[in-house]
């Protein structure tokens, strides 16, 4: 079994569930902050899920424009949220009788991993429920060696239908999930396709890495060339959309990436340095360099992986970079709606967010170098590329 960037995810996810149980997080910290954009007719909405990171900024934003929200979870991930709405308890995995004989316009799943679980749900609310929002992922595709996805590109095949392994299999399964939702809920279903999601509450240390780096200041090791292409989503801005999809009862399949335009990994970098005062120079080091130094792109060096289909990622990865890699579309997403805010907005208050929860992050087990590692790769840099050998 090979493990995928799904295993990554879930490496910081197992202490995330550990922290998920009382920290302070996120209600108090973060709220929206786009202006109203959007007409609505008051819905009701199910979340199946609603309590981790992306969640609760699609709960806010639905009750900001009127919408009645219940959430069905189990009740073990940040309980302290939102404790005056409805909260119907229960695990998906056998136990969605409470939703029996219920009522809303609208389901947005954002746990659904297994096919069998979200196969389950949409059976139980196909007569129930108008509409059926998925959150998938753009690992939900069978490559990233395609320039410029778009949503008819072909999607990942599931191998052996039986596998319930989401930490080797995430993509496949998570293609597979969406074609239940969409054979449960035909002509009712809208699929979501995020790229990498970040933004204030979100406890994996990708985007933090950069920002806590950077704000530190000193040398910085610039990863690759650059021009490299990198792509994130707010989860404020893919809360938005969700719930003027929503407001709209658009139906179909979206990639929801940002930024609105092409984005840089120098342009990312710099953008972040905007937002600090550290004294800082970033020094770029090449892709072939690093990986002759086995210094991985994604979980050494977050976010970052250069567009080429032969370029090495972590040992053991199945899914991974590729020439489309930071380069998938967004076209049909903002002709539907999905709007950005500037990537200055989503650093300063991510890393603001990011100083109530250092405490329990310098102990986590995280992606991005270590200072000291940082230090000898750009030593073994000047090393070689010295300009005078006296
Ligand atoms: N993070 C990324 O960069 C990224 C990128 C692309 C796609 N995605 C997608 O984003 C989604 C995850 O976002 P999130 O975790 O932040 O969503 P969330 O809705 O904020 O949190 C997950 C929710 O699911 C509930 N849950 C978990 N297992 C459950 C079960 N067996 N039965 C009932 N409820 C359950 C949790 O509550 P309890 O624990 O209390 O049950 C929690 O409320 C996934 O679909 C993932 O594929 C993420």
């Amino acid at each position: 079994m090979t493990p995928s960037r799904r295993d990554f995810i879930e490496r910081s996810a197992t202490t995330y569930g550990a922290l998920a149980l009382g920290i302070p997080p996120v209600e108090s910290t973060i709220d929206s902050t786009h202006d109203k954009k959007y007409s609505s007719n008051p819905l009701k909405i199910l979340f199946i899920g609603g309590t981790g990171f992306i969640g609760p900024h699609m709960v806010r934003v639905a009750r900001k424009e009127g919408h009645e929200v219940t959430l069905f979870n189990r009740g073990i991930t940040n309980p302290h949220l939102f404790p005056d709405l409805e909260k119907l308890r229960g695990d998906r995995d056998g136990g969605l009788d409470i939703l029996k004989g219920r009522e809303w316009d609208a389901v947005i799943d954002t746990s659904g991993y297994l096919p069998r679980l979200v196969r389950d749900s949409a059976e139980l609310l196909k007569d129930t429920v108008q509409q059926y929002l998925y959150i998938s992922t753009t690992d939900a595709y069978q490559t990233y060696n395609i320039i410029d996805i778009n949503e008819d590109a072909p999607m990942a095949i599931l191998q052996d239908p039986t596998t319930e392994d989401v930490g080797s299999f995430y993509g496949p399964l998570k293609a597979q999930c969406e074609r239940e939702v969409r054979e449960v809920f035909p002509n009712r279903s809208t699929v979501i396709r995020p790229t990498w999601i970040v933004g204030p509450g979100d406890r994996r240390t990708d985007l933090v890495y950069w920002l806590q780096r950077i704000n530190i200041g000193g040398e910085v090791l610039a990863p690759g060339d650059p021009t490299d292409p990198i792509q994130i989503i707010d989860a404020r801005d893919l809360a938005d959309f969700v719930i003027h999809l929503l407001e709209n009862k658009t139906l179909g399949t979206y990639n929801a990436v940002g930024p609105e335009s092409e984005l840089s990994i120098s342009e990312f970098l710099y953008g972040i340095r905007a937002i600090t005062n550290s004294a800082i120079n970033f020094t770029w080091v090449d892709a072939e360099f690093l990986s002759k130094k086995k210094i991985y792109p994604w979980r050494d060096l977050p976010l970052w992986w250069p567009p080429r289909d032969d370029y090495p990622g972590p040992p053991g990865m199945s899914i991974g970079g590729g020439t489309g890699f930071g380069l998938i579309s967004r076209k049909l997403s903002i002709s539907a709606g999905l709007r950005y805010r500037p990537l200055a907005v989503t650093a300063k208050d991510t890393l603001d967010w990011f100083f109530t929860w250092a405490e329990e992050w310098k102990d986590r087990q995280r992606s991005g170098l270590t200072m000291e590692i940082e230090s000898e790769i750009l030593a073994a840099w000047h090393a070689q590329h010295l300009k005078y050998d006296y």
